[in-house]
C-alpha cells in the first residue's frame, strides 16, 4: 500500500532519506578545513564518516548540496556552523580508567608533592578521563579545597556540554571499584533509572573550557604536575604534533609527567621530553 503525501512533505522526506554525492573535490575541501581549523589529518577511508556526520549538518539545516554547505560556511569565517562543523568531524571515544596503567603512577606522583595538584587534560571529550583523574586524586589526596585541581579542555563543544553535566550509563562505570561508585556517584531513580551523576563536591574540583591544541599560545591555569593528552596527537601530522609538544614545555613544572595514548611516542618527536614508563614523559634534564 502507498500513500500519498502533499509535495512539500515528499520532497522534504525525499530530501532526508536520498543519498546525497560527496564529490572528491568536496571532500578534499572538507579534509583541507578540518586540517586548517583543528590539525586533524582524514584520510581516503575516512570518506564515508565524513559523509555520514556531515550529511546530518546538511539535513539540520535542509541543504541538498556538499558544495552549498561549503560556500555558506566559507562565506562567514567567525559563524557558529565552524563550530558545528568541528564538532561534527571530532572523534571522542573514551572511557573511565582507559589505560589503566597511568592511574597508579599519577597516585605514586601525586602522593609526594606538597601544596595544590594541578593536572591538565588536554582532549578531555566527554569527561571520562578528567573524572577518572579526579577520581584517582581525590582517593589519593581528599577533596579538601585546595588540594589538587583538575582542568579539562577539549575543541569540541558539545562534548564539553555532556562532560560539564556529568551524566553516565551505569554500565560505562564498570572500572570502577563498588566504593568509588559509592563515592563519587549519585544513582538516578524512577525515569533517570540505570544512570549515575558525578557528585557535586567532586565536580566542584574540575573545570571545563574550550580550548583548540592548535592555538598558538594555551591560556590556561598552568603550569601543571602532569599533562594528560592521549589518543589525540594521532589525528595530527608530526609538525603539529612536535608544536604542540613545544607548546606543552612551559605548562609543565620542571618534575612534571606528560602522559601520552597507547599508539602516541613523543621521545622521538622533541628533545623537550624523555620517556619514563609506559607511554609516560618527564622533560629532559636540561629543560627541567
Ligand atoms: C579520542 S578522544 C580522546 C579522549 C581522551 N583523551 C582519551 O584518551 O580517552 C580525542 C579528543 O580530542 C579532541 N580534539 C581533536 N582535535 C583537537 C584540537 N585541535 N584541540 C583540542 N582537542 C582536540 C576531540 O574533540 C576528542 O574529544
Amino acid at each position: 500500500m502507498t500513500t500519498s503525501l502533499p509535495n512539500g512533505q515528499t520532497s522534504l522526506m525525499l530530501q532526508m532519506t536520498q543519498r546525497l554525492a560527496l564529490s572528491d573535490t568536496h571532500f578534499r575541501r572538507i579534509c583541507q578545513l578540518i586540517y586548517q581549523r583543528a590539525g586533524i589529518v582524514l584520510a581516503d577511508h575516512k570518506r564515508d564518516m565524513v559523509y555520514n556526520r556531515l550529511v546530518r549538518r546538511l539535513r539540520t539545516l535542509g541543504l541538498d548540496d556538499f558544495g552549498r554547505y561549503l560556500s555558506m560556511l566559507e562565506a562567514n569565517q567567525n559563524s557558529a556552523e565552524w563550530q558545528a562543523f568541528i564538532n561534527s568531524l571530532t572523534t571522542n571515544l573514551t572511557a573511565f580508567f582507559r589505560e589503566a596503567h597511568h592511574f597508579p603512577i599519577l597516585a605514586e606522583h601525586a602522593r609526594k608533592k606538597s601544596g595544590e595538584y594541578r593536572i591538565w587534560s588536554a582532549a578531555a571529550s566527554t569527561g571520562e578521563e578528567p573524572y577518572s583523574l579526579a577520581i584517582t586524586l581525590a582517593d589519593t589526596l581528599g577533596t579538601a579545597p585546595g588540594r589538587w585541581k583538575v582542568y579539562a579542555s577539549d575543541i569540541d563543544t558539545e562534548v564539553l556540554q555532556k562532560a560539564r553535566a556529568g551524566v553516565y550509563r551505569q554500565e560505562e562505570l564498570k572500572t570502577l571499584s563498588p566504593q568509588q561508585m559509592q563515592r563519587y556517584f549519585m544513582r538516578g531513580t524512577g525515569p533517570h533509572q540505570g544512570l549515575v551523576r558525578v557528585r557535586q563536591e567532586l565536580a566542584n574540583l574540575v573545570e571545563f573550557a574550550p580550548l583548540n591544541l592548535l592555538d598558538k599560545q594555551y591560556n590556561v591555569p598552568g603550569p601543571f604536575d602532569a599533562i594528560f593528552c592521549r589518543n589525540v596527537m594521532i589525528y595530527f601530522d608530526k609538525t603539529t604534533q612536535q608544536d604542540i609538544l613545544h607548546r606543552f614545555v612551559p605548562q609543565l613544572k620542571p618534575d612534571g609527567l606528560l602522559f601520552a595514548g597507547h599508539s602516541e611516542n613523543f621521545s622521538n618527536l622533541v628533545r623537550e621530553f624523555s620517556l619514563r614508563g609506559q607511554t609516560v614523559y618527564a622533560l629532559s634534564k636540561d629543560k627541567a
